[in-house]
This record gives structure tokens, sequence and C-alpha cells, in this order.
């Protein structure tokens, strides 16, 4: 009875009374269903002002799967769902009691309710933010919405670290699908079968603000936040455009979209991925994947020697019959008994990649393909494997493939390959499954050769561009004019000159110099202070160059960066804004007559320096390789806070400038061994720099420098043949002294002497052995920037140094001691450790024409296959 008068009630208030009153509360005993409403939509329940209702919802109108919905009214966007793995049809009842919300089908049968509570249930709201709530007799929440949320969060809604986000299946069917998002202490992850493909702090326009653990994420009218310290700080933040509606949503395609409403629409404003082929299940299992960056649909195929597996499906199986797939032991559908097929592997071919291998570590490095293949082999788990050449790491595919990708970056040298059952005895076929690995190491030698061949091509056209670039710029009377002509997204702040001369009073107060030219403290009218950098003689003459690459610097936001805050391009001027650091550069603080830096200062600079540094390597959307990590370029902020100064500048030099400038890296000692022997230079690069600078800090003194009597040598065990009588002053190269006391395991001998023992020995241990293992000869040997921060954060076990790759130190140890006797004290400016670098950068120069013929034979390889 009682029933039926409300539902009388809600008849009038929406047919006479429309818009002015909503039904805001329901108390039990009520009961709802999507047949028994005035509305077809079967709305019971509206929040105060109407903006969200709650109603038995059919998504996409199908009429077999009804839900309990919240559900945005003006987009018809639903917002969270009760019931969304146990739909019931239009005649299943939503039945509201003293005990909470129950669903049951229309024969009365149980599918979803509220879990029990303390004490009886008085009210169920909807509120005007969309959250349903149940209420005891005090107004109390026993229960929210909020608190339970499926695939979107809405605006006043937080979701706190260790929550999962789960998409949808499709918009009509609300069950658990395979995408979710995680919110960890450090950012968002997306993630398919526990495998992230995607972070929100790589995301264009996301700002890292600071390493606090994340606390809870959310969004409001002006943009997408993750908060720490007790929502005092916002660790990340993605600025949007004012909106008063939006919501965020794990979409069933698997990707992260920020919506906000435009008229009764929500339109997209934030998207992760972008490039639609780092989906992980874009095209099905190993299903090809292509053309994703561009905004109509990726484009599926399969490689070469797979083929679709069924007309509806875009899953790929191999071409030949008689092979099979494997399903993994730990999949849910494990039927295999484990007979023992013979297992083999098929190649997918150069230039595919895999989504994960960007994220995850690889299980080995320092494997050889065959010993990669024989792990996975072994492992019931294991679905395929890819291999990295120059590393020689070993990724495993474990559980279940997903879709792999036509990569689009020419530094690849990933190769996958599928585990295969051999079902019939091995036809011709098995040989051409094996026949791959033994092309890989023919190509392997080619690898190196042809990035050095890229290189100088690369050289050899800049320096060309910039030729006729200049004589057109000297010419150029209005310089302000053809400035407009580059609009290029992202691109900081723009100065005219006259606003950076004025800004830093005529270039009055310099505060620094270095390889790309000096620095001048300004302050801009609103009174901010920043450090002006005057490049000169820029070798990328080309302002479109310079503009592009000052667009990729400026998107990179991340708290132990130097933030890029504008630029300036006029006549043959180049100039960069950087926000301005008040405690100057880390060699000043280190090696400095100052106080000095007490241990738990170096250990944070430490660890943001390489934070910073992990960042520009694998955590922003493309790759840079800073190639000048020393601690002049190592700048502090206020509490020692480090920010990386100068990344991404390397590729505005001119060639010439180049070569200069790593013969003066090479002469300070942070430059790792390969810049000599020609080999490709990769992030691997930077962590010999990194580590070399993480002995600075250890020690507080230059790596190549006096060493004072009390640090004198054990002389019979390094072999140096220098006196330790206690007053001498002697040239002693620190990395070889601190590969020796490590090995004796006399840490302390290690540390700085000025902090009379005010170390923490185990931090100490750990910051010489990560520092040694930077600097091993072999670049594969060395961690990722991500796994040493890792170690430094103690979070994953310590690598042991591997003395076989640390010898060459011993080796220029003792010619810098050498070197040292002859030069007198001036070892420290003039002593040269690399005296070849120039000659073998300059020859790859003049042989850029093999370099087509290159391309050529690098299609034919992976073509047919
Ligand atoms: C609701 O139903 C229960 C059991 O059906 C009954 O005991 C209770 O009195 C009802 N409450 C109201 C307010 O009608
Ligand atoms: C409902 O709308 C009125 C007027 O538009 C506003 O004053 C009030 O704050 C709104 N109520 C809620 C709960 O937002
Ligand atoms: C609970 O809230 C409703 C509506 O806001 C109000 O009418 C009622 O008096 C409140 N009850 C208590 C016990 O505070
Ligand atoms: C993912 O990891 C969690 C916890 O480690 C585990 O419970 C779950 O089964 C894993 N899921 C898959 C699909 O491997
Ligand atoms: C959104 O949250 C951020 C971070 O707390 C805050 O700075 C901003 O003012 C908020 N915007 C609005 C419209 O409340
Ligand atoms: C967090 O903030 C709340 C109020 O803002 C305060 O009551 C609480 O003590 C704070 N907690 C901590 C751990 O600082
Ligand atoms: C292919 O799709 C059609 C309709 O879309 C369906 O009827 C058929 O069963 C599907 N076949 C397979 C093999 O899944
Ligand atoms: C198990 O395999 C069958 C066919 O091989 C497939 O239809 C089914 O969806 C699979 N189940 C799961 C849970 O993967
Ligand atoms: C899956 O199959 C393997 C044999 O291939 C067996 O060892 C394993 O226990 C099975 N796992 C499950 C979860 O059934
Ligand atoms: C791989 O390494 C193992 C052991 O290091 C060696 O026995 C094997 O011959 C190597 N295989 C190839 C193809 O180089």
């Amino acid at each position: 009875m009682g029933c039926l008068l409300f539902l009388l009630c809600v008849f009038l208030s929406c047919t006479f009374v429309h818009g002015i009153t909503y039904i805001e509360f329901i108390y039990p005993n009520f009961t709802a269903s999507n047949l028994k409403f005035i509305d077809s939509t079967g709305t019971f329940l509206f929040s105060h002002n109407g903006t969200f209702k709650a109603a038995m919802f059919n998504p996409d109108g199908q009429q077999t799967n009804f839900y309990l919905c919240v559900i945005h009214a003006e987009s018809n966007t639903i917002t969270w769902s009760a019931n969304r793995d146990d739909p019931v049809s239009n005649s299943g009842k939503m039945s509201l009691s003293v005990n909470g919300i129950l669903i049951t089908d229309q024969d009365g049968n149980f599918k979803w309710s509220t879990s029990p509570f303390q004490s009886l249930v008085s009210a169920l709201q909807l509120t005007e933010t969309g959250n349903l709530i149940l209420l005891d007799q005090f107004n109390g929440s026993l229960w929210e919405s909020f608190r339970n949320p499926t695939d979107t969060i809405v605006i006043g809604q937080k979701l706190p670290v260790g929550t999962l986000l789960s998409s949808s299946v499709s918009s009509s069917d609300l069950s658990i699908g395979d995408y979710k998002l995680a919110l960890r202490a450090s950012d968002t992850l997306l993630q398919w079968q526990n495998m992230t493909y995607w972070k929100l702090s790589m995301g264009a326009n996301a700002y890292k603000n600071s390493n606090s653990a994340v606390e809870f994420m959310s969004i409001n009218q002006t943009g997408l936040y993750l908060f720490g310290q007790n929502s005092t700080v916002v660790v990340i933040q993605v600025n949007l455009s004012p909106s008063e509606f939006r919501i965020a949503k794990l979409d069933d395609s698997g990707q992260f979209i920020v919506r906000s409403l435009s008229g009764t629409n929500l339109k997209p404003e934030f998207v992760g991925p972008v490039d639609k082929c780092k989906i992980p299940f874009v095209c099905g299992r190993l299903g090809l994947c292509s053309n994703g960056a561009a905004s109509g649909n990726p484009v599926c195929s399969c490689p070469s020697n797979f083929h679709v597996s069924s007309l509806n499906s875009t899953d790929c199986v191999p071409s030949d019959d008689s092979y099979s797939l494997p399903v993994s032991c730990n999949s849910i559908n494990n039927t295999s008994d484990g007979s023992s097929s013979l297992v083999s592997y098929l190649g997918l071919g150069y230039g595919i990649v895999y989504f994960a291998n960007d994220f995850t570590m690889p299980v080995k490095y320092t494997l050889n393909l065959s010993l990669c293949q024989d792990l996975c082999s072994g492992d019931c788990s294991c679905l395929g494997i890819f291999y990295e050449h120059s590393s020689s790491s070993c990724y495993v595919l474990q559980n279940k493939l997903g879709s792999v990708i036509l990569s689009t970056r020419s530094d690849d040298d990933q190769v996958g390959f599928v585990k295969i059952l051999v079902g019939s005895p091995p036809p011709s076929g098995t040989s051409q499954a094996f026949r791959f690995p033994i092309v890989a190491l023919v190509l392997l030698p080619f690898t190196g050769l042809f990035l050095l061949l890229a290189m100088g091509f690369i050289w050899w056209k800049i320096s060309k561009i910039s030729k006729t670039r200049k004589v057109k710029l000297d010419s150029s009377t209005s310089p302000s004019g053809d400035l407009e002509a580059f609009m290029i997204p992202g691109l900081p702040i723009r100065f005219d000159y006259a606003e950076l001369e004025a800004a830093t009073d005529n270039f009055k107060t310099l505060i620094g110099s270095g390889g790309f030219g000096s620095v001048y403290k300004g302050s801009l009218p609103d009174k901010t202070l920043v450090a002006v950098k005057k490049v000169t003689n820029s070798g990328a003459g080309g302002k479109q160059d310079f503009c592009t690459e000052i667009a990729i610097i400026g998107n990179i936001h991340h708290v132990n960066l130097v933030k890029l805050r504008g630029f300036c391009a006029q006549g043959s001027e180049r100039l960069l804004v950087y926000e301005y650091m008040n405690r100057g550069s880390l060699d000043r603080t280190l090696f400095g007559n100052g106080p000095v830096l007490e241990w738990q200062e170096r250990v944070d600079i430490a660890l943001g320096a390489a934070r910073g540094l992990a960042y520009l390597h694998s955590g922003c959307q493309k790759k840079i390789i800073h190639c000048d990590v020393k601690p002049e370029n190592i700048l502090l902020h206020d509490n020692f806070q480090a920010k990386i100064s100068d990344f991404g500048l390397s590729k505005l030099l001119s060639p010439e400038q180049s070569s200069l400038f790593t013969t003066m890296r090479g002469t300070r000692g942070y430059l790792a061994p390969e810049w000599l022997t020609s080999s490709v230079i990769t992030d691997k690069t930077d962590v010999y720099s990194f580590g070399m600078v993480l002995l600075e800090i250890v020690s507080g003194r230059k790596n190549c420098s006096l060493q004072t009597q009390s640090h004198s040598i054990d002389e019979d065990k390094s072999g140096v043949g220098h006196s330790s009588s206690s007053s001498v002053l002697g040239l002693v190269y620190f990395p070889m002294f601190a590969l020796e006391m490590y090995e004796q395991g006399r840490y302390l001998e290690l540390a700085d002497l000025r902090l009379e023992g005010r170390v923490t020995i185990e931090e100490v241990e750990r910051l010489v052995c990560v520092a040694l293992c930077c600097v091993h000869e072999e670049p594969s040997l060395r961690p990722n920037m991500v796994s040493v921060v890792g170690m430094l954060e103690g979070e994953t076990p310590l690598a042991h140094p591997r003395l076989e790759s640390l010898n060459f130190l011993r080796f220029y140890g003792r010619r810098f001691t050498e070197a040292s006797t002859i030069e007198e004290n001036n070892g420290e400016e003039n002593f040269i450790l690399y005296p070849q670098v120039n000659a073998s950068l300059t020859n790859t120069k003049s042989s850029s024409s093999p370099i087509s013929s290159y391309f050529v034979s690098s299609e034919q390889v992976s073509g047919p296959r």
C-alpha cells in the first residue's frame, strides 16, 4: 500500500512539478524494478537537484541485462553499477530493507546485496555528487557507492591508494573485464593480467610534483590529482580546462579517459595511453597492431607465420597447422596434462615489440638467446620470450599473450619468439622456426654500425641545414615575424630577447657556464627568479629543430628535473629560461669550502638524481639520454632536493661542439668507456656517469683529484707502487680505490672524512655497491636507472659488482698515477683519460653513403618472414 502511495508521489513530482522536486531519499520497505516504473528508464531515485538518478537500467537499450545503476542524468552516463556481474531481466527487483539493498531476479533468486551492517538501515540517499548512501537512524553512513567504485570516479569521490577500478566488458555488458586501474603509492597504473601498460606520470601534461607517497586520487573542476601527506601535497597533477562536471573512467577499450560535459555529451579531454596499440589486447592474442597513434582505429593483422584463428576474431595462430600454442599452467583454462609435446619457438621478426617490455624487468640480463628460450621452455607458465640483443636481456611472456605492436622506433632491437608445441613429427617448417636466431646473430654486429652511420648521417644533414639556415636568418630583418611560423604544440613560453635582456639586467650576474654556454641570474616581471642560459653558437641553427626539441623538453615535468619555463629563438640568439635553483649546483656544495653536506642529505640527493634520470629514461613518452651527467648538472633546491638540468640539450649542439663537448667531459672522468670503442650510446652511458657521480657523493671529492695522506693506499695490495708515507700528496683515481676498499669490505674508508664518521655504514655500502655496478665496463652489466632507484630505496635487492667488468678501473688508475707523476700536480686539470674520443667520433661522419643500402637489406631480412 505504502508502495503504491509512493509511486503516486513519484508520478506527481515527475509530471506536474517536473524539475523542482526530486525523490532524494527512499525508505524501507521499498521495491523497484524496471517494469514497475513510470518512465521507461526504471528510475526510482534522484539527487537533490536532479544531477544524478538511480535506476534499474539496461545500458545501450539491449533488453536482457538490467543493472542497478547510478546515472548522470544529463549525459545519461552510468557512473556506478551494483550487480555488474549478475544482471537481471526487466522484472528483476531491487529492494531496500532495514538490512540493506538486495537484488533478486524475477523468481526471487539472490543476485546481489550489500554486506550486513551493525545497525539498521533507515534510508537510502542519492547525493548531488552521485553517491548512493545507506543511512542509519542518526543519518550516519553505513555504506556508500563511492567506497565501492566500479570503473568510474566523479568529482567529490576519492579513490584511496590500493584500490582498483575494473573495466567493463563492453558498454552494454557491465561485467568485469580484463583491464584494471590500480592506484599505487607512486603512481596510477593501468594493468592487464597483472602487467602494467601505462602510468599516469607519463601522460602528456602530467606533472609529477613530489615523491611523497600517494594516498588517493580525485578529480575536481580544474584537473586530476593524486594527493599525498594527508591531502596536503599534490604528488601528480593533470591540469584540465575548468568544467563543472567531469568523470574519469577506465573505459572498456582499456584506456583511462577523463571526460567533461559539453552540451549533453561527455567529451574526452585526457586519454591514456594515447597510442591504441599500447592497449594490451587491442588486436586479440598475438594480433599485430599498427597505426595506433593515428586518430582512427588501429589496424590489426597477424605477424608473418601466423594467420587469424577464425572469421570473428583477430586472434592469431601459427599458419602451420602442426603447431599449436600452449596454454599457460597458470591459466584458468588449464586443461593441459603436461604431455611432453616438442616445444619450439616461432620468431615474430624484428620491429615487433610487446607492450609490457617497457614496464617489466627482464627476468635475466646477460643471457644468450638460446638460454633465454631454455628458461621459457622450463616454465609451464611461460608462453614466449622477448630478447633484447643490445643488453642481452631476456623478457618472458606469462599467463596470457596479448597483442604485439609494429614498432615505429628505429632503435628497437628486441625480437620476440612465441612458444609453440609441435604436434606431428617436425616437418620442414621447424627449420624455419629455428633459423631465425641465426639470422639474428648475423645481424647483430650491424646494429651498432647502423646507429653510428645514422648518427653520422644526421650530423651531416644538420650541418648542411644549419649552413643554409644561417644565411637565411642573418638576412632576416623581422625576427619576430618568422617566429610565428612555428606553431608547435606544448611549446613553453616564448620570450623576446629584449625581455630577457631586461630580466637579467643586461646579462649582469653570471651564475655558471658550461658546455652549452653561460647562465645568468634573472628576475621576471612577476618577480620569479630564473636562470637564463645563453646557448653559444647553437648548432641547431634551424629554428624549427630547436623548437621541436624545446617542445619535448618543455613537456617533461618531474620534481627531480629542472623545469624549462621558456625560451627565446630570435635571429641567431638561442636562450633557455629555467626555474632558479637557490642552492646552485652539486659540485659547489660537495667540493666547495662551505658547510659539509651531511650524509642523509647526500643520500637524498643521490636518490633524487637517480629518480630524475630514471624518469628521462623510461618515465616519459620519448626516451631521453642525458649524455652529460655530472655534479655540475645536478642542481639543488630547498631541502637539498636534487634536480637534473641540461637534459635533452645534447641534441641542440652542432657536431663540432658535440665532439668538443665529449672531450671536455672525458677529462672530467664521467664519460663511459663505450664512447671510446665507438659502440652505441644508450641510456647505460648515463648510468655509468651516474655511478661516477655517486662515488663523488660518497667521498665528497672529485674522482680524479689530489689525495691527502690519510687516505693513502695499502701499496702492496693496489700495485700502484705509491708510497704510503703519511705526509705526501698523491694522485689517486678514486674509483679504483673504491673498488679495492669494496673488495676488502672497508666501506668506511670511502666516506667523506669531513663527516667524521657521521654516516650509516650500511648506506655507504649500498651507495658504493650501486655505484660500482653502474660503472661496469660492459654496458649490459650496468643496471638501468629504474633498478638503481629501487636499490637506493632498498626495495630491490642490492646487486653485487662484477669484478671482471671493473678491472679496467685498475688500469685507468695506474695510468692516472703515472700521468700525474709526469705532469706533477697539474694532473687534475690536464689529464685526459680518453684521448681517442675525437678520432672515433669523427670517423663516423664521413661514411654516410652505405646507409641506404643498409635500409634495403634490413627490410629484405625482416620483410618476408
Ligand atoms: C518491512 O518488512 C519487514 C519484513 O517483511 C517487516 O518486518 C517490517 O515491519 C517492514 N517495515 C516496514 C517499515 O514496513
Ligand atoms: C541545488 O540547486 C540550488 C540552486 O540552483 C543550489 O542553491 C543548491 O546548492 C543546489 N543543491 C545542491 C545539493 O547542490
Ligand atoms: C537526517 O537528514 C534528514 C534530511 O536531511 C533530516 O530531515 C533528518 O532530520 C535527519 N535526521 C537526523 C536524526 O539527524
Ligand atoms: C594478480 O596478482 C594478484 C596478487 O598478486 C593475484 O591475486 C592475482 O591472481 C593475479 N592475477 C593474475 C591474472 O595473474
Ligand atoms: C582542485 O584541486 C586542486 C588541488 O587541490 C586545487 O588547487 C584547485 O583549486 C581545485 N579546483 C577547484 C575548482 O576547486
Ligand atoms: C590529517 O589531517 C587531519 C585534518 O586535516 C588531522 O586531523 C589529522 O591529524 C592529520 N593526520 C596526520 C597523520 O597528520
Ligand atoms: C561469429 O559471429 C556470429 C555473429 O556475430 C556468430 O553467430 C557466430 O557464432 C560467431 N562464430 C564464432 C566461431 O565465434
Ligand atoms: C576456455 O577455453 C574455451 C575454448 O578453448 C573458451 O571458449 C573459454 O572462453 C575459455 N575460458 C576461459 C575462462 O578462458
Ligand atoms: C596446469 O597444468 C600443469 C601441467 O601442464 C600442472 O602442473 C598444473 O598444476 C596445472 N595448474 C592448474 C592450476 O591446474
Ligand atoms: C649460450 O651460452 C651458453 C652458456 O653460457 C653456451 O653453452 C651456449 O653455447 C651459448 N649459445 C649460443 C648460441 O651462443
